[in-house]
């Protein structure tokens, strides 16, 4: 039986695939997708062929610093800053097939709602507390600034441009107040450390909880687990969720009119938000409780490692003390993409930006490359001379040629008809056929546990073996000699070519919605289901036409000189 998104099966399960909410500050780069958006759009894409019920969200992160840096920086405002790139974000993920159910935006009066819900609560149950902080107070602007608007020498390496909450040249997390001869971003001004009052998150309280929690998820990435039970084993202290600026979620009390809610605060309760905005946008407000109230439900959270604390502490401290809400399942966090061997930079312009990679070239490509780099166990790197080498060699080489070959020898051979196999088998085809079967079970087990390199390898490999059987039976040669012989092979092949598509397709799903066509297959590829689906003899089929381009080297030289430029 054919399972699809429409008809899921009893024993379907709910899947939240929570990707981050990208500041909308500037286009999405390759990093980002290799990073977050693409191993959450493989993750969602067999989920839905598996016929569970999967919900894939996410929004820009339309509030913060960064987007108000940006807006001063244009001389506009933030509304107008986030909007461009929210549409920018949008255009992406449509044209790159990352298939978000909703893609919105923190600046909804929805999700001000669940924020200020979420807020009352924590104050409610003692998890949210007042108390002053020292921080540092622009006297020409009238303002506090936030640690990114605050610049200085750095107390560690003595670097002249340390930012109030990091040092890029000895990479320490900093204090604003640590800094040496402070000066305001705004006003060149010396800001002085002044008085204000915020509200306070309880961290400290839900240290011994988490630790318990985190040290129960055997089946996370040992780097994500290690790295959040390291900084729960230093002791948690509480942090300031609200700040003292304009642009932002304001604090649902009388008396707080010039504060803010903390960026990371709100940002990170977009997920059960916006499967609210979900639940109300199709009618069914109270839906969003089966992936948040529902124990069973897997709640995978997608992002960079830079993000970790967020999800794996923070977050889960919020839901535990909000009450009755799902914790994450999995944060099945990357590590980084490089360029060409250095860390991608917007203001050095040394990155590859999605919407020009999308004016010139085809999304699966660049699919299949990423996924084959995903820095999932450690930083990988990207350059022009890979993502060549590997769309000749593998793509094209290995899949692309494979289904070519096949199609077109049986659309010249036999008359644009799938030729019917003889009632037994030989054993090259039963065992070829027999891979592919076992396949479903092998990618599958890997894409569960956001293994996505080797779910992609598996699948190669089973390619790799169809390239095989068909130089074995040299099917060119038995056309003449022995047809039934031939038919047999193209037959088989046809069918192991099936599987394959049905396989690759969260990976690559624009090439193998055009190859399920070339089968003469009248169905959207994406409702197949995850199992195999077979093609019948005396199927109709159109004329091939090849599924990827193979690359020339020129294309390399070409690339290589826009970045940095
Ligand atoms: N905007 C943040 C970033 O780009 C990520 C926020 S993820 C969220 O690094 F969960 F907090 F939304
Ligand atoms: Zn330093």
């Amino acid at each position: 039986m054919t399972t699809s998104p429409e008809r899921p099966e009893k024993s379907a399960k709910y899947v939240l695939v929570a990707a981050a909410w990208p500041y909308a500050n500037g286009d999405l780069h390759v990093g980002q997708i290799a990073g977050c958006y693409l191993p959450a759009d493989i993750y969602a894409r067999y989920h839905r062929m598996k016929g569970n019920h999967t919900l894939m969200v996410s929004g820009s992160d339309s509030h913060g610093t960064p987007v108000t840096v940006r807006a001063e920086q244009e001389g506009v405002e933030p509304t107008d800053i986030f909007k461009k790139y929210h549409e920018s974000f949008l255009d992406t993920f449509q044209r790159f097939g990352i298939s978000f159910d909703l893609f919105t935006h923190t600046d909804t009066d929805n999700h001000s709602e669940v924020t200020h819900d979420i807020f009352l609560k924590l104050l409610e149950n003692d998890y949210l507390y007042e108390a002053e902080q020292t921080l540092l107070y622009d006297v020409t602007t009238k303002r506090f600034l936030p640690d990114r608007y605050v610049e200085g020498e750095c107390p560690h390496c003595n670097f002249d441009h340390a930012r109030g909450d990091q040092c890029d040249n000895c990479g320490r997390t900093l204090d604003a107040l640590e800094l040496i001869n402070p000066r305001s971003k705004l006003s060149n001004s010396e800001p002085e450390p002044r008085n204000t009052s915020h509200h306070f998150l309880r961290l400290s309280a839900f240290n011994e909880q988490l630790i318990e929690w985190i040290e129960s998820k055997d089946h996370w990435r040992p780097a994500v687990r290690n790295f959040t039970l390291g900084m729960l084993r230093e002791g948690l202290h509480d942090r300031a969720i609200t700040r003292d600026i304009e642009w932002g979620i304001d604090i649902p009390l009388s008396g707080y009119e010039s504060k803010r809610i903390y960026v990371w605060f709100e940002a990170v309760i977009g997920y059960l938000s916006a499967t609210i905005e979900w639940a109300k946008n199709n009618n069914n407000p109270d839906a969003w409780k089966q992936w948040w109230g529902n124990p069973d439900a897997l709640t995978t959270y997608f992002q960079g490692k830079d993000n970790i604390p967020f999800h794996a502490i923070i977050w889960p401290a919020m839901l535990m003390g909000y009450g009755n809400l799902n914790l994450p399942y999995n944060i099945p966090a990357n590590q980084y993409v490089t360029m060409s061997g250095s860390k991608a930079s917007t203001s050095g312009n040394w990155a590859v930006w999605m919407p020009d990679y999308l004016n010139r070239h085809e999304p699966d490509p660049l699919r299949y490359v990423l996924t084959a780099l995903m820095p999932e166990t450690s930083d990988s790197d990207f350059t022009w001379t890979e993502y060549v080498r590997r769309n000749n060699d593998e793509l094209v080489a290995r899949w692309g040629n494979l289904v070519h070959r096949v199609l077109t020898m049986t659309y010249r051979n036999f008359n644009g008809e799938v030729p019917s196999p003889p009632e037994q088998l030989s054993l090259e085809s039963l065992k070829i056929l027999d891979e592919i079967d076992s396949s479903y079970q092998v990618v599958g087990n890997y894409i569960e546990k956001v293994e996505l390199r080797n779910a992609l390898a598996a699948i190669m490999d089973v390619a790799q073996k169809a390239n095989q059987y068909l130089t074995e039976r040299e099917p060119w040669k038995k056309i003449k000699s022995e047809p039934e012989h031939a038919a047999e092979t193209l037959h088989t092949a046809l069918n192991v070519i099936s599987g394959l598509i049905s396989q690759f397709q969260p990976f690559l799903p624009f090439s193998c919605e055009k190859a399920w066509k070339l089968l003469g297959q009248t169905t959207n590829v994406q409702e197949i289901g995850w199992e195999y689906t077979p093609i019948l003899p005396g199927t109709i089929l159109p004329e091939p036409s090849p599924l990827f381009e193979k690359f020339d080297e020129s294309l390399i030289e070409q690339e290589e000189n826009l970045l940095g430029s």
